[in-house]
């Protein structure tokens, strides 16, 4: 991330900075990984710290299945049950110790509550809806397409416009990054990446309330929601600056890598964190060698789980694919092109593809929520497109 500034702030840090009725403003530093990375300066009307009543707390871990199987796995995502609250929403699917992958239909948008992931950065991906992501950094229209990237202990809301909404949510234990390579020295994005800070929306306008009525708040912490009470609305920042903060960018931005031949799937890579990446398939001109093959080869990943989410588009190397579907393809067994896809790919100029990918680099587990919308018999699928049911 690069350096951003909203509001009013005082000239320098750490000093005294006052409203017109000569009160001290409350400064906050918001600091990530201790003091050692991206962090930034808030000033609030009041103090942030003015905590009424603290609830009962109540466990939202996810409910693993482990029944001892290495198979290619494939969830029929848009199966999973909307509801109108967004936390019941969020139902995890699959989950290691370094992200959860959550998917979420939420009907409703947050009025009685705000809501603060204390364990995790998160990495919302808007398959479906349109609305504003609200902050106490300030506020990110969203839509079709977009990345929201939220850090840890941001207090936040989302407002739908409609109903009908379908997210791809990934939680992070550690700071989502833009990937390393990307980046020079001074953290600039370089000329060969896929993205630039042009292409990064940061949140422009800042809501500053000023008022001593109660407000809820969900602290998510160990998987555990925490119902606190604080005086004062937690959007009072009259001015805030710094290198930490949420942000948009949208997969329709991204602008893909192509080759000769095939590429691999690094050049795809969009976000990067410890123990699993993020990677965005968009529309893009396949390879032109004359005897090149547009779909995937084989792949043996021994090293890492890989799980793909279809968004949109056309899939060469897949048949019967759904919006919303995710697949599973675990490291240890290889996985490749189904049949017919690799002839037919010959030829093709282009694809329409739209997809994200999430791959970690420890096993991923499945939950009970994966277990209700799985495709039982997607393993076998490679052996003619007709065996499975469903035609997967
Ligand atoms: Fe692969």
């Amino acid at each position: 991330m690069h350096y951003h500034s909203l509001g009013k702030i005082p000239r320098k840090r750490h000093i005294q900075f006052r409203k017109e009725n000569g009160e001290l403003y409350s400064e906050q530093l918001f600091s990530t990984v201790g003091f050692d990375d991206c962090y930034s300066n808030l000033y609030h009307v009041n103090p942030p710290t003015k905590i009424t009543q603290v609830g009962e707390p109540y466990s939202i871990a996810p409910k693993t299945v482990h029944d001892k199987q290495l198979k290619h796995r494939s969830l029929a995502g848009f199966n999973i049950k909307p509801e109108d609250d967004y936390i019941k929403s969020r139902k995890p699917v699959l989950v290691n110790n370094d992200c959860k992958i959550v998917l979420a239909a939420p009907r409703k948008s947050m009025r009685e509550y705000f809501f603060k992931n204390a364990d995790a950065d998160e990495v919302i991906f808007v398959h479906q809806g349109t609305g504003k992501l609200r902050t106490m950094y300030g506020n990110l229209p969203f839509e079709y397409g977009d990345y929201l990237v939220i850090p840890r202990g941001t207090i936040y809301q989302l407002e739908f416009d409609g109903e009908d909404n379908r997210l791809l949510i990934v939680e992070s234990t550690s700071p989502i990054e833009t990937p390393r390579r990307y980046r020079n020295k001074f953290g600039q994005l370089m000329e060969h990446a896929p993205f630039c800070e042009r292409d990064i929306r940061k949140p422009q306008e800042l809501e500053t309330h000023d008022d001593d009525a109660e407000y809820l708040f969900y602290i998510k912490k160990q998987d555990n929601i925490y119902p606190y009470h604080y005086l004062g609305h937690p959007f009072d920042v009259v001015g805030w600056d710094g290198y930490l903060f949420p942000y948009a960018f949208s997969i329709h931005d991204f602008e893909p890598i192509t080759g000769r031949l095939h590429m691999p799937p690094p050049i795809h890579q969009t976000f990067a964190a410890k123990g699993f990446v993020i990677c965005s398939f968009v529309p893009r001109l396949f390879d032109y060698h004359p005897l090149s093959i547009p779909a995937p080869y084989n792949h043996s990943n021994i090293d890492s789980d890989e799980v793909l989410y279809y968004v949109d588009g056309d899939f060469m190397s897949r048949k019967h694919v759904e919006k919303g579907m995710l697949t599973l393809h675990p490291g240890g067994i290889p996985h490749g092109p189904h049949p017919g896809t690799v002839e037919k790919s010959i030829g093709a100029k282009e694809t329409h593809e739209l997809a994200v990918m999430v791959d970690t680099f420890a096993p991923l587990v499945m939950t009970e929520h994966a277990a209700a919308i799985e495709d039982a018999d997607y393993h076998k699928s490679w052996l003619t497109a007709e065996i499975s049911q469903n035609g997967k």
